[in-house]
């Protein structure tokens, strides 16, 4: 059973609503695999890392399975803040750590992300504070998001070591990370690499979109079935198939979905052609 992950983006809905729904569909899906639960500070404004802390309460024995997954730097709009924005700065990253500890209810979460990259990034600064939050054990390990591959490279000269982990969007629909040297820059760095929205955040299911009609129908093929959860769980093989060996991490608030996408995705087993007659699909022609 391959370890993935559960994102806490969209908790409250489908089966997620109260604690103890939640913990019964954590419970769940730690039976199918999933060993973390990814939370940011952003989702929810804040009610997302409080949904996950009541669940937490509800059933503490879920602390010791799961690793959490905190993330910040997204300045949302609000009183005294005119415009959304990015921020790195050190004093407002562990600020918004301490803030998410409090909600989750716990002293220390397992990985620590930088969730996007400031343009405005003084690297040595934002390392100083990252390393300062592990030496002070409010979190385990930390890593980034949607860095590129140098604004990575340029964090981690300042830290001194590599991130432990890059969260990155790639899904059948979302190839960017491909060709843009992050994966790569990952594998050679021993850098954990986490897949957001591996079913391209349901635009995967999207009826308007030639691409995703394109995609679907590759993917049913790997399948064997044009039942939604099995092309679903052909998404997630296909991510889990590259060699930076991606954890997808799982959005569905459906344990129904849940299941029966995971279970599809542990049947799959994809050659090599299988895999790039999806990424053909995708791009709307063969390889050169
Ligand atoms: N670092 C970042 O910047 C970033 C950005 C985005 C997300 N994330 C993380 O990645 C996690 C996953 O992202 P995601 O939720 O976008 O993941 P996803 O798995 O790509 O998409 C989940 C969405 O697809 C829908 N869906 C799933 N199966 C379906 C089916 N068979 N038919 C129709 N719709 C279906 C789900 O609806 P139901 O709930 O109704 O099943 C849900 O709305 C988030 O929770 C978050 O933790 C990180």
């Amino acid at each position: 059973m391959k370890p993935w992950a559960w994102g806490a983006m969209r908790v409250g809905g489908g089966d997620t609503s109260t604690p103890a729904d939640l913990a019964h569909f954590l419970n769940r899906a730690h039976g199918l695999g999933a060993r973390w639960i990814d939370c940011a500070d952003i989702y929810g404004l804040g009610a997302s890392d409080s949904a996950v802390g009541a669940t937490l309460a509800h059933d503490p024995s879920l602390r010791e399975r799961f690793r959490i997954i905190a993330k910040a730097g997204v300045v949302w709009q609000q009183d005294g803040v005119h415009t959304k924005h990015y921020s790195n700065d050190p004093a407002y990253l562990r600020q918004q750590l301490t803030g998410s500890l409090q909600r989750l209810g716990v002293e220390q979460v397992d990985l620590f992300l930088v969730h996007r990259p400031d343009y405005l990034l003084d690297a040595n600064a934002t390392a100083e504070a990252l390393n300062a939050m592990v030496a002070d054990g409010l979190t385990k390990a930390v890593g980034v998001s949607n860095f590129s591959a140098p604004q990575t490279a340029r964090l981690n000269r300042a830290l001194g070591a590599p991130v432990a982990a890059d969260q990155l969007e790639l899904s059948p629909l979302a190839l960017d990370a491909l060709d843009d040297g992050r994966l790569d820059q990952n594998m050679m760095e021993g850098t954990d690499v986490f897949a957001w929205s591996p079913l391209a955040g349901g635009q995967l299911f999207n009826p308007e979109s030639e691409a995703a009609h394109r995609v679907r129908a590759a993917l049913a093929r790997l399948a064997g079935s044009d039942d939604s959860d099995a092309i679903a769980g052909a998404a997630l093989a296909w991510v889990a198939r590259h060699p930076a060996n991606p954890v997808p991490i799982l959005g569905t608030t459906r344990l129904d979905r849940l299941t029966a996408q995971v279970q599809a995705m542990e049947g799959l087993s994809l050659s090599a052609a299988d895999w790039y007659a999806v990424l053909e699909a995708s791009r709307g022609g063969e390889v050169a």
